[in-house]
């Protein structure tokens, strides 16, 4: 795999390039509901369906598995699934233009390899169509636009339009004319057509994501037979005194970097509730083989402070 740092990226085409419709889209862009936009309770309901029940899977007793009922968590507070959604879009509105540099600061640069790590496990390849769900400022977006190349196609969607905006200016500064920007609600992935991915992606999104059974259930659905899904997401430290650490750092001073760089600790308190509240290792690998992923794994990484799940579509 190419490096990020020596691979020469082409010169950017013009604004227009960026108008064309993707012959990955089932409609004209913009698609899916940005969050934060207004609509009518009744559209709201229809866009959000809430399950009432929640899947049996084959877990541990009093595993978490995020599911939805007609309530579920922001952090550590319940709220209703409408209300999540709301709350998740004010984070990320808040925090959008100061995203990438918050990240750099509260993983020490780390996130940059485990990003690095789930490229190299994604297997993308020349010519192939990769989308990336939650892709925020579109760290994974630009290194697979160079990957697929220009026979390949990518799209960077999110649910946000602050955090997609950010993306957009960013890889179109770097030239990446292979990409297109659609705002899509992971939930339902609306826009885009049945088996139309090689490779579908979400970083860091899982657990921002009211009802995740419906998301992995939309990402089998967007993949081609023979396609793989990777998500890279926080996940539950395997050494135990490392884990209170962990905690420590976390909650005192990633709110007190929030404040200081973004001027928002409630964001980055929120950012340590959902990290804990979100489903553990075996319990993800459950909900993806629920969803009809097969030959599911993990890789732990950092001590499990981040895990990344793989599993297939055949
Ligand atoms: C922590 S950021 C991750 C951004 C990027 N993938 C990365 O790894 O740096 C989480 C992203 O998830 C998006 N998000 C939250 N809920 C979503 C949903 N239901 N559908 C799609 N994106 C969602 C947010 O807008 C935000 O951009």
């Amino acid at each position: 795999m190419s490096n990020e740092n020596t691979t020469p990226t082409p010169a950017p085409e013009s604004a227009q390039q960026t108008d064309k419709v993707s012959p990955f889209l089932t409609a004209p862009l913009p698609q899916g509901t940005p969050q934060g936009q207004q609509q009518s309770l009744e559209q709201r309901l229809t866009d959000t369906p809430v399950t009432g029940t929640v899947p049996k899977y084959n877990l541990p007793r009093g595993a978490n598995t995020g599911n939805v009922g007609p309530t579920t968590h922001f952090g550590y507070q319940t709220v209703s699934s409408e209300e999540k959604a709301q709350k998740v879009a004010e984070v990320f509105h808040s925090v959008a233009s100061k995203y990438d540099i918050m990240n750099d600061l509260m993983s020490f640069g780390i996130h940059r390899l485990w990003k690095r790590f789930a490229i190299n496990m994604s297997g993308v390849r020349r010519g192939q169509h990769v989308l990336d769900i939650a892709g925020g400022t579109g760290d994974l977006a630009k290194v697979f636009s160079r990957e697929v190349g220009p026979t390949g196609h990518v799209v960077l969607s999110d649910i946000n339009e602050s955090m997609l905006n950010v993306g957009r200016d960013r890889l179109i500064d770097a030239g990446c004319t292979n990409v297109d920007f659609v705002l899509a609600n992971a939930e339902t992935l609306e826009p885009f057509a049945d088996n139309s991915f090689d490779l579908v992606t979400i970083s860091f999104g899982l657990r921002n994501v009211t009802d995740k059974d419906a998301a992995l259930a939309a990402m089998y659905r967007v993949l081609k037979p023979g396609g793989r899904l990777l998500v890279l997401e926080f996940s539950k430290p395997v050494f135990e005194p490392f884990a209170k650490l962990y905690d420590l750092y976390s909650f005192t001073a990633l709110p007190l970097m929030g404040k200081l760089v973004a001027n928002d600790s409630e964001s980055y308190k929120y950012l340590a509730e959902s990290i804990r509240m979100h489903p553990d290792q075996r319990t993800l690998k459950g909900m993806m083989e629920n969803a009809g992923f097969q030959n599911c794994d993990y890789h732990n990484l950092t001590g499990g402070i981040v895990a990344v799940h793989r599993g297939f579509k055949l």
